[in-house]
């Protein structure tokens, strides 16, 4: 058996503002067909968007523990993650049943289906980590993180007018940018999150950078095609 692509979509994508939400997601239905079509197994992991920073604006001033905070960011993922499911299964596509809730389950779920959605697991981490595990577990040989920016920058560019883009760079580089391995807060991140790329070090797994909302981008990595993002390759 081919070895599987497992994918973390940014629950941003999944954003009002962003894109046209059920465009995109008929877009990557598409997508996703296209490359179980041709007998790939994908794993989606998928992230918490609007949904998860709402849920935890509210409990915020009344919770101060960042665990049970991250409880409810990934409620949210989950959520996402139904919404992509039941929109593949509904188009007949062979989606394995339910939301697996750690990626233990998810990896030998694909041993038995083309396609596996989850979001979240435990707190401590975003789903960019829950990819990456997933990746690590069912043995993938890449991880594609398709969020809302086109490219790893050398700063971040919603505050520096000067950051760089970057077309290829090692998972240390990367590091570099990204900080220590470590979790801040529930609810925001930058690029990837630090404790996924300190995970993709450790298993020599080399990561992608793409925008998910331009789901040809998708389409042409998932294909193993030239694709307009960051390669992230194994120093
Ligand atoms: P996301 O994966 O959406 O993280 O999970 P994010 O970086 O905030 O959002 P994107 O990448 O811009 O879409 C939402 C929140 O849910 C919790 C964290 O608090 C995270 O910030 N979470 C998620 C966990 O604690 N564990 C998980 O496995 C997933």
């Amino acid at each position: 058996m081919e070895p599987p692509v497992v994918v973390a979509l940014g629950g941003s994508l999944l954003h009002p503002d962003e894109v046209e939400r059920h465009v995109w997601l008929d877009q990557v239905k598409e997508a996703v067909s296209e490359h179980v079509g041709s007998g790939g197994r994908i794993g989606l992991v998928i992230g918490g968007g609007v949904p998860a920073r709402d849920a935890i604006t509210i409990a915020k001033p009344l919770i101060e523990d960042v665990a049970a905070l991250d409880e409810i960011g990934i409620a949210a993922t989950r959520l996402n993650a139904t919404i992509v499911a039941q929109t593949l299964s509904h188009s007949g596509l062979d989606v394995c049943n339910g939301i697996p809730s750690d990626t233990t389950a998810a990896a030998r779920a694909l041993e038995n289906h083309q396609i596996v959605v989850m979001g979240g697991t435990s707190p401590g981490h975003t789903t960019d980590n829950v990819a990456i595990r997933l990746a690590i577990d069912a043995k993938a040989t890449q991880c594609i993180i398709a969020t809302n920016v086109d490219y790893v920058y050398d700063s971040d560019p919603k505050i520096n007018s000067n950051a760089r883009s970057i077309e290829s760079m090692t998972l240390e580089k990367l590091q570099e940018i990204v900080g220590p391995p470590v979790h801040g807060k529930a609810g925001g991140s930058g690029v990837i999150d630090p404790v996924g790329v300190q995970a993709a070090i450790d298993y020599s797994l080399p990561l992608a950078v793409i925008d998910g909302r331009k789901v040809e981008r998708l389409a042409s990595a998932l294909s193993g095609n030239e694709f307009k993002g960051t390669r992230i390759t194994v120093g």
